[in-house]
């Protein structure tokens, strides 16, 4: 058994979702208010290192059952002064690491007040093994919140169940711009993730595009 994964993420039109210079702010307030409805209805928010070393987000909300934050993170390298965990009020942290995580910085991380978990002996998390380890906490319905090289993983092992765009009415450009996916690619449109439209809707300046991933 594994969690039901809702995959979201604001995105411009040619599919960027920041710009090369990490700039990810692509949500109108509107959507905004929408993301923090939607974290209120899921256990977990899922996102890479690479999102929290950028952004440094603190993933707040304001739900009665703060859903768990999750960090997939090989090495250990969150910082322990990383937003996440200084602004802990709400909601407990998980950082996901691989086999080959410095033991100094995962104890700096427990430190901090993070549960650290080991998944998998290989450097890289092992995602099949984390989202089985979070089912067994009682995460049946996890929110991914990116960014593009994690949700390639995801998307490529057929984790995800639903994916959530808000697509912004801008053009980013730029080869080093992070994409909604990112990773090696699916070689042949036979063998790529398919989707079924499930809804349009008009949310500030963005349009919300829900799907629901096809086996
Ligand atoms: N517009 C939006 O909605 C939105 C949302 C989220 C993020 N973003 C943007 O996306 C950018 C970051 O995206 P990103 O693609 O560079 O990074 P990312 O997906 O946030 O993080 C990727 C990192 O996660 C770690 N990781 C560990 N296990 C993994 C696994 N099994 N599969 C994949 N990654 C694994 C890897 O680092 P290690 O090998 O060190 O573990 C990897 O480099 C930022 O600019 C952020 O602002 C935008």
């Amino acid at each position: 058994m594994r969690p039901y994964v809702i995959l979201n993420a604001a995105m411009s039109l040619d599919g960027k979702i920041a710009t090369k210079l990490g700039d990810s702010e692509l949500s109108s307030p509107e959507d905004w208010e929408r993301v923090h409805r939607l974290r209120c209805t899921v256990d977990a928010i899922m996102i890479g290192v690479n999102t929290l070393l950028v952004d440094d987000p603190k993933l707040t909300t304001k739900c009665p059952r703060p859903p768990l934050k999750i960090v997939v993170d090989s090495l250990a390298r969150t910082p322990p002064t990383a937003r996440l965990l200084t602004h802990r009020g709400e909601g407990k942290v998980l950082i996901a690491v691989g086999g080959e995580a410095p033991a100094y910085r995962v104890e700096a991380l427990r430190r901090a007040g993070a549960e650290v978990f080991k998944a998998g002996r290989k450097r890289r998390v092992n995602l099949k093994i984390l989202m089985a380890e979070i089912w067994r906490r009682g995460v049946k319905r996890p929110l991914v919140e990116g960014g593009g090289n994690l949700n390639w993983s995801l998307i490529s092992e057929g984790l995800v169940d639903e994916v959530q765009v808000a697509l912004t009415p801008v053009i980013l450009g730029g080869r080093n711009a992070v994409s909604l996916v990112e990773g090696e690619g699916f070689g042949k449109v036979d063998e790529a993730q398919r989707l079924e439209l499930l809804s349009v809707e008009r949310v500030g300046f963005n349009l919300l595009l829900k799907f629901k991933c096809l086996r």
